[in-house]
């Protein structure tokens, strides 16, 4: 293949000069778990950074230098605020003032689980009403390949302007993950792809400036693939492993102490553990957007449907193994039981319930007739069986009296030797109880 020549225009030329002279004004749009820390991380590199949202309550919120996302302290919102480097607004005019613009829109699926495009066409809206030339326009949000090129590049060229040369349009997957204190935004590389070489390229000198580690790719369907591989990498082996976990339990084993063994081998082996199943925004919504999107080309994807069916089947078997459990132990049935549940949370030490299995597998117990109480530090209320339920204190009073105790969350907070102790019996689906002293005959683990 001939090796394509750059060709870096005057546009091209005057954003690169604003990048590297600390004069770009970067706005992002989305100020969700994404692009509040992006925003954050775009400030401490220099830029002057507008927030985009359409909800006005967040927008007042980060302007009075509040944070809504658990990674992102107060305290970075309001010295950004202060010192005139980040204000938040829900007014799209303001991207005509825009040097870049990162797009962080939510991307769920509808209720046929197909992809609902519909916030990026919503921010699209705005950005080809509003954008001047010599832009630099990066999709952020996980979506199929193709979404970059065949929805929103017609978008902008629709106004005339021509991509690589008006205007530089690249797909650059967010990795951040929730609650991971060792890799944050800041140091987590990053992939960028652009419609053209030169997209790239400004692409990667924009985001080089807060983030150390970019690795270009070809084309933004390449950047979009990388993300699908990387997120239906982690659910289908979740799925294998909760398999494993199923399979263990009728052979009379236990699944951690086989996954514990087999991860001292130094090469070929990542352990991964089972749980109730999957949660949050990205690892049970993302392998559906490549499935979905290989059935247009009359391709079936096995594995992606092998493990969604595998993980969404999870929380019916943990409400299974707690009836076995009170059965066998307590001679109780789960109709009229008393259960406590710890943690709601999709995953430990964060407050975000997307998708979270516990209120999948609370749903379930609710509709058994067992009667459920929950604690969780970081999520004071959640509905269920149409009726709005608050986190309880945790006392030795509340956990002594549930026939109970489930561990759907490992939340670092908990003292599970306390929880042990106290409880008349524990059903552990993270096996957070390792480590502890841990009475068999108390602790049944997933
Ligand atoms: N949450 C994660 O851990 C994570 C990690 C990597 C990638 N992603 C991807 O990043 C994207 C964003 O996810 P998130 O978790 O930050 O979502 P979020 O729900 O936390 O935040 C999205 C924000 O966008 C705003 N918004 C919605 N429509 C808008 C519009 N038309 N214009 C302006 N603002 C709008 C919402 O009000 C909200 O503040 C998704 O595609 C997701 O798959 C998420």
């Amino acid at each position: 293949m001939a090796k394509q020549r750059s060709k870096k225009g005057k546009w091209y030329r005057e954003l690169e000069s604003k990048i590297t002279g600390g004069k770009a004004n970067a706005g992002v749009i989305g100020l969700g778990y994404v692009g509040l820390p992006l925003s954050i991380e775009l400030v401490h590199a220099g830029y002057r950074v507008t927030g985009f949202d359409v909800s006005d309550q967040k927008v007042k919120l980060l302007n009075r230098g509040k944070s809504d996302i658990d990674d992102v302290p107060d305290s970075a919102v309001a010295n950004a605020v202060k010192g005139n480097k980040f204000r938040a607004t829900t007014d799209p005019k303001k991207l005509a003032n825009m040097d870049t613009i990162s797009i962080c829109v939510p991307t769920p699926l509808s209720k046929t689980k197909d992809p609902d495009v519909s916030y990026i066409l919503a921010a699209m809206d705005w950005v080809k009403r509003h954008i001047s030339k010599g832009t630099l326009v990066v999709l952020e949000s996980t979506t199929y390949p193709g979404t970059t090129e065949d929805l929103i590049l017609p978008m902008l060229e629709e106004k005339g302007l021509k991509a690589g040369q008006d205007f530089f349009l690249c797909f650059s997957p967010e990795r951040v993950d929730p609650g991971n204190a060792t890799y944050t935004t800041k140091n987590t590389p990053r992939v960028v792809g652009g419609i053209t070489p030169e997209c790239t390229a400004i692409g990667k000198l924009f985001y080089e400036q807060s983030i150390p580690n970019i690795h270009g790719v070809s084309s933004t369907r390449a950047a979009e693939m990388v993300k699908l591989l990387e997120n239906t990498f982690r659910a289908v082996n979740i799925g294998l492993v909760n398999e494993v976990a199923v399979m263990c339990d009728r052979l009379g084993l236990d699944v951690w102490e086989i996954i514990d063994a087999a991860a001292t081998k130094p090469f070929g082996f990542m352990p991964f553990y089972p749980g109730p199943g999957l949660g949050g925004h990205c690892i049970p919504i993302d392998p559906h957007y490549l499935s979905w999107k290989l059935k247009s080309l009359n391709y079936y994807a096995r594995f992606i449907e092998l493990a969604g069916d595998i993980n969404s089947h999870m929380p019916e078997y943990v409400v299974e193994r707690i009836a076995r459990m009170l059965n066998e132990r307590a001679s109780k049935a789960l109709n009229k039981a008393n259960l406590f549940v710890l943690g709601v949370a999709y995953k430990k030490d964060i407050k975000d319930v997307r998708e979270s299995p516990a209120l999948d597998v609370i749903q379930l117990l609710a509709k058994q007739g067992a009667r459920v109480k929950y604690n969780d530090p970081f999520v004071p209320e959640i509905a269920w069986n149409a009726g709005s339920h608050r986190s309880q204190k945790l006392t030795k009073a509340a956990i002594a009296k549930a026939d109970a105790t489930v561990i759907l969350t490992n939340h670092s907070s908990y003292d599970y030797q306390w929880i042990v102790d106290n409880a008349k019996m524990v059903f552990d689906t993270r096996n957070a109880t390792k480590g502890i002293r841990r009475n068999r005959s108390k602790v049944e683990l997933l």
